[in-house]
């Protein structure tokens, strides 16, 4: 029975104070879950096993004997593998399944070695065969789904002969029918031996398939218990060092006038005749499984594709929106899906993103007013609860969580009037969660127009007035969320409206 300790970790960033005297341990053939709220230093720890820091205090053991661990390939050789929530950045997009999952060997052949290709393949295709797997090994990566990218990456881990593999909210980003088959397959790894570290917000999915809870606040261990004596409350109380009262705020909104009308619209990724009303004052959902449609039509609304037919009518006018920047003229704002690749400046200050989309109120003649932005920031900051020692922190040196609340921060205080929110709650704790709830309870307040796109039938029911069901991209069905259920909504995102 072989065990992993990291003890009496510290890890400090300028200003930040990201793990403090944190001991943790994992044996054999044990799912372990981290837990905790955005910030909290979940990923840090994991960083810091799979040698992504140089520097660090404290000391890590295997089976009693200390090891070092301070680059990748310490890690590796260790039996530790970790797989990021950017699948994207681990794998070679233009090479095969099979080069992908035997990387390390082909890498490691010595020159002048002649490379049985036959041979990789076959053992490639064992490997995904063994995981119960039905992906063509042959395949280029670039053509794969992000389910199937974190396969390939848990593939080439058995591969690799991994002892401990870690999964840093693997997830967020997967279909309901995704996340049973990666289930599925971490069961079997266990089954096998292997110890599994998993980093989750979704706190079902621990008492599905951990038997361990390790919960980290503010950088510290708060402790490790067996999932078999918690429950989900406690847990939450344990995390956020508060109980959660109620996560959906009753927002008594007053409907006005007929904001946004969308008829008959089709277009890029597969949109087709979709329609739908929002008023002020309203949350509209759109529902549906990944795929339906939702992410596209957010994206077509926003003026990201084509529109080949239809209208789209703002407030009694038709208007023709051709890229985002129309949108946002328009007094449209958009919380994108894929919060890195489109939501934020990764790059930037999380000034800058917050007030980017308003630059033009903060100018005067030439001059920036550099005061007000601090200041709208520092609001933001406060408002959405985004962890950080001040304004000027740079994007990427956020947690997770924290980068989507930036993205999110961004455009709810735009000013903008009809707000397309896509999945804006991915990656966020369950504190926060309700934060975000409560901002957007405050925009339909001011006489807003909110459209909710969610995969998450609880979030669907418990926040809009109204939802659409988005299947095969177009609107399939319009409820009134009082008067429905989650098996209905289930029914018609699976298509059941569709059969005649
Ligand atoms: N490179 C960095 N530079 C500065 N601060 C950092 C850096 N990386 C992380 N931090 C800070 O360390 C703290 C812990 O971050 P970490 O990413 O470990 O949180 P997390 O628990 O994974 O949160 P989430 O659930 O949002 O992913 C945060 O306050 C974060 O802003
Ligand atoms: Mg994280």
């Amino acid at each position: 029975m072989y065990k992993l300790e990291m003890k009496d970790i510290t890890k400090t960033f300028p200003g930040v104070i990201a793990l403090e005297n944190v001991n943790f341990e994992v044996t054999q053939g044990e799912v372990h879950a981290l837990i905790g709220a955005n910030g909290a230093g979940k990923s840090t720890l994991m960083k810091i096993l799979a040698g992504a820091y140089t520097g660090y205090e404290g000391e890590l053991f295997i089976d009693g004997n200390k090891i070092a661990i301070h680059n990748p390939l310490d890690a590796k050789r260790n039996g530790i593998v970790i797989v990021y929530q950017e699948v994207d950045t681990a794998l070679v997009p233009y090479l095969t399944v099979a080069e992908n999952i035997m990387m390390d060997h082909i890498v490691s052949e010595k020159k002048d070695v002649f490379m049985n290709w036959k041979e990789i393949k076959a053992r490639a295709k064992k490997e995904i065969m063994d995981l119960g797997l039905d992906i063509n090994v042959n395949q280029l990566v670039s053509e794969l789904t992000l389910s199937e990218k974190q396969m390939v990456l848990i593939g080439r881990a058995v591969f690799q002969k991994a002892k401990y593999l870690i999964l840093d909210e693997p997830t967020a980003p997967l279909s309901v029918e995704e996340t049973k088959k990666l289930f599925e397959i971490v069961r079997k790894l266990k089954k096998d031996g292997m110890s599994v570290i998993f980093i989750t917000h979704r706190l079902d999915e621990v008492f599905e398939i951990c038997e361990k809870i390790t919960v980290l606040k503010d950088g510290k261990i708060v402790g490790t218990y067996n999932t078999e004596n918690m429950t989900i409350d406690i847990v939450v109380e344990k995390m956020l060092g508060r109980k959660l009262e109620q996560s959906y705020p009753k927002v008594n909104a007053t409907i006005g006038e007929e904001l946004l009308e969308v008829q008959g619209l089709s277009g890029t990724g597969g949109i087709n005749s979709a329609n739908l009303h929002v008023r002020a004052g309203e949350i509209i959902g759109l529902a549906g499984l990944v795929g339906g449609g939702k992410t596209e039509l957010c994206k077509l609304l926003f003026g990201e594709g084509k529109v080949t037919e239809g209208e789209i009518i703002l407030k009694g006018k038709k208007i023709k929106i051709k890229t985002p920047a129309q949108a946002v003229q328009e007094g449209l704002a958009l919380v994108p899906e894929e919060r890195r690749k489109e939501g934020v400046l990764v790059h930037e200050s999380i000034a800058t993103n917050i007030t980017l989309p308003t630059l033009k109120s903060y100018c005067k003649g030439p001059f920036m007013q550099k005061l007000k932005i601090k200041k709208t920031s520092l609001e933001a900051i406060k408002k959405i609860g985004i962890k950080t020692p001040n304004e000027r922190q740079l994007v990427a040196n956020l947690s997770g969580g924290n980068q989507q609340k930036v993205a999110i921060g961004k455009w709810l205080l735009s000013g903008a009037e009809v707000f397309v929110l896509d999945e804006p709650t991915k990656g966020v704790d369950i504190g926060s969660k309700a934060e975000i709830y409560m901002l957007i309870g405050d925009l339909v307040k001011q006489g807003k127009a909110v459209i909710y796109a969610s995969c998450e039938f609880s979030e669907i029911l418990g926040l809009t007035d109204r939802a659409y069901v988005m299947y095969n991209g177009t609107t399939a069905k319009e409820l009134i969320t009082k008067e429905t259920t989650e098996e209905e909504l289930l029914y018609y995102s699976a298509g059941g409206g569709s059969i005649k």
